[in-house]
């Protein structure tokens, strides 16, 4: 089982070259699923998908496919129920899935949708996939959906935290005697601070949905250490060639401090460079068109040798994707630059 995930800044082309490296794979006989945690859901266009399913499978008709394509949309409030169904006690989780907290948290809670990407691609493993494609966000924090349920892991396993869900089921049990001097001075200033109904109401879904809590944190601690096993998963880094150099620098240290492995660098929209063999006597304005071509795409080659110099011995795939004459909608237009993508 393979797992790569696409990152970049916006419109490079992460979703474009996400869904083309897992229809390359799929071509070649794997069982892939690319998945979007963005919820702009741009891969609804670039797989051109018909059907609402949140899951489903790529119509790969007329192209030599030897395994399967599927695509999957992040969902935060069907990944969430998911997760409550499988992680409470049956009776439990109707509890709170009919919370009216468990509904503020699914719907305003904001990220929830990184919190739940890391947990989309656990089910995902779940489900039997080989290959994993995992098309992210133009976030203002590229790496939030990784950061988020690392600090989630903490806050959940933090003594404080495990205190009071236990303390809590304690003092419902009229065993308010029991709770040390401080616990109870701790909730007597959250009380003073929220008003007693409120933190009630905290306090009581919470002991509820610690299981599911504890139970997402454990499964987030397992699906990040298979994040961070290189032989599992890969970064890709997708740029454009004037931004290649910044963004690898960038993309490249935030990935390394975090302990990820980069396993590509992909510039894409690269201009081809010109054949030698045109005419010397064009008429003028053709002339002064294949002379602003051809700076541009020599600005282009200047840039992609630099970064590929730089980062080559330090990333093990160097990849230019040209420039198509089409907007990559759809899996016909995605299958014209399959091939120079590669897969995993
Ligand atoms: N090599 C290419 N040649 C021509 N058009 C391209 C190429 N790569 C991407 N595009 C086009 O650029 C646009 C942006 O691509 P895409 O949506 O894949 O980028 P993105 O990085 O996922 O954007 P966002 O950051 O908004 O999620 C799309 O219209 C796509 O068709
Ligand atoms: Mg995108």
């Amino acid at each position: 089982m393979r797992i790569r995930i696409f990152v970049g800044t916006g419109g490079v082309g992460k979703t474009s070259l996400t869904a083309a490296t897992g229809l390359q794979t799929a071509l070649d006989g794997g069982k892939c699923l690319v998945l979007t945690i963005d919820p702009a859901w741009r891969l609804r266009t670039a797989l051109n998908l018909t059907s609402s399913d949140l899951q489903q499978k790529v119509d790969l008709a007329g192209l030599p496919a030897k395994g399967e394509l599927w695509a999957a949309l992040l969902d935060v409030g069907a990944s969430l129920d998911r997760a409550v169904r499988l992680y409470a006690r049956p009776k439990q989780a109707e509890t709170v899935l009919k919370h009216p907290i468990y509904h503020i948290l699914t719907t305003s809670i904001a990220g929830m949708q990184e919190l739940m990407a890391v947990e989309r691609i656990g089910q995902a493993l779940e489900d039997g996939f080989e290959y994993i494609f995992v098309d992210t966000a133009p976030a203002r924090h590229a790496f939030e959906f990784l950061d988020k349920p690392e600090f989630f892991v903490q806050l959940v396993t933090f003594p404080i935290v495990k205190l009071i869900g236990r303390t809590y089921k304690l003092w419902e049990g009229s065993a308010m005697q029991k709770l040390s001097h401080k616990a109870f001075e701790l909730y007597t200033r959250v009380e003073e601070l929220l008003g007693a109904s409120l933190v009630r109401e905290i306090l009581d879904f919470f002991s509820v949905f610690q299981t599911v809590a504890e139970t997402y944190a454990n499964r987030a601690k397992r699906t990040l250490r298979l994040l961070r096993d290189p032989r599992v998963t890969g970064f890709s880094v997708v740029t454009t060639p004037f931004k290649a150099g910044r963004d690898a620098d960038y993309f490249w240290s935030q990935l390394r401090d975090r302990r990820f492995s980069v396993e590509s660098l992909i510039v894409n929209r690269v201009w081809p460079a010109l054949q030698p063999d045109l005419p010397g006597d064009l008429p003028t304005a053709l002339g002064r068109t294949v002379a602003w071509y051809q700076d541009v795409s020599q600005g282009h080659q200047r840039s992609l040798r630099a970064v590929f110099e730089k980062y080559s011995g330090k990333i093990p795939k160097l990849i230019a994707v040209p420039e198509q004459s089409q907007d990559l909608h759809g899996v016909e237009a995605l299958y014209a630059i399959a091939k120079s993508v590669g897969k995993p």
